[in-house]
């Protein structure tokens, strides 16, 4: 379901290629936004331009390289003539395995989360504002997750720079929203992306472990998908989402309530 509330918004989404970022890319298109789909991996990103069909172009971005960012965004400025919003949705999930606990990692692991997840989320932030604040009506909205307050006994770097994301978002709406920025942030629980999917269907059992284990935990009758996701980041983009600044939009189903 969707409708017209992004027509001609011009927005870049940094982590475009596959799950939550590809298909919020297709969202915001399908809302008539102008969107950038920018990523490292190119050849997804360009595949999920032509999907979205509209005024989406793909560019490739890697988050870790301020002169990267930095061309990435005024690619996207100067095929739109500005700048309305932005999703900094990017993470490198790659050593999130290695991820074990406070004593056993390895530091390099810690290093190259921070480095994507956290130091790459200011760089985005660094090469939007300035474009955001001639809007006079800029959105950001940042992906971090619910481990940054969930606590968990692993993944304690990626933990670290998710609550750095969630502090990132909250300065910036603090310190640009009397300059019409808004700041928000997506913090989603366990999703079945479509690359899931296809990791699941590639080992049966494991994932269906890991199904029962987050449904176990989820008081609700399925698991999150990226589309969940997509329409909350569309409507905190939008005029919808004007008035909200600052917040952290828990998507998951219910997982961290308590009794
Ligand atoms: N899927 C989940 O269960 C879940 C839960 C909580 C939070 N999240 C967060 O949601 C966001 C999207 O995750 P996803 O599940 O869709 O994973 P994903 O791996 O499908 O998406 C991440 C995207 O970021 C891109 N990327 C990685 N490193 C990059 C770099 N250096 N520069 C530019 N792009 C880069 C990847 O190519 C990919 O397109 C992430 O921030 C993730 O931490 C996901």
């Amino acid at each position: 379901m969707t409708n017209n509330r992004l027509k001609g918004r011009r927005i870049i989404v940094f982590g475009s290629a596959t799950g939550i970022g590809a298909a919020t890319v297709k969202r915001l298109a399908a809302e008539g936004a102008r969107v950038c789909a920018a990523d490292i991996n190119i050849d997804g990103a360009t595949q999920v331009a032509q999907e979205a069909g509209g005024e989406t172009f793909a560019v490739h971005v890697d988050i870790s390289d301020e002169a990267s960012v930095q061309k990435a965004t005024e690619e996207a400025v100067s095929c739109f003539g500005g700048l309305d919003g932005a999703h900094i949705n990017a993470a490198d999930l790659r050593v999130i395995m290695e991820d074990s606990d406070a004593l056993a990692i390895d530091l390099a692991v810690f290093d190259r989360t921070i480095a994507v997840n956290l130091r790459g989320h200011l760089l985005c932030t660094r090469a939007v504002v300035p474009h955001l604040t001639k809007s006079g009506k800029g959105a950001i909205v940042y992906t971090s997750s619910g481990s940054a307050h969930g606590g968990e006994p692993t993944r304690p770097c990626y933990a670290m720079a998710k609550a750095g994301v969630n502090a990132l978002a909250r300065h910036v709406g603090a310190r640009w929203g009397k300059e019409g920025i808004t700041a928000n942030v997506l913090a989603p629980g366990f999703t079945v992306t479509g690359e899931m999917k296809k990791a699941m269907e590639a080992n049966a059992e494991e994932a269906k472990h890991w199904a029962d284990y987050f449904m176990a935990r989820t008081p609700h009758t399925r698991l999150g998908e990226s589309e969940d996701h997509a329409g909350v980041v569309a409507m905190l983009l939008s005029e919808d989402g004007r008035w909200i600044n600052g917040a952290i939009y828990d998507v998951n189903g219910g997982s961290l309530m308590r009794a």
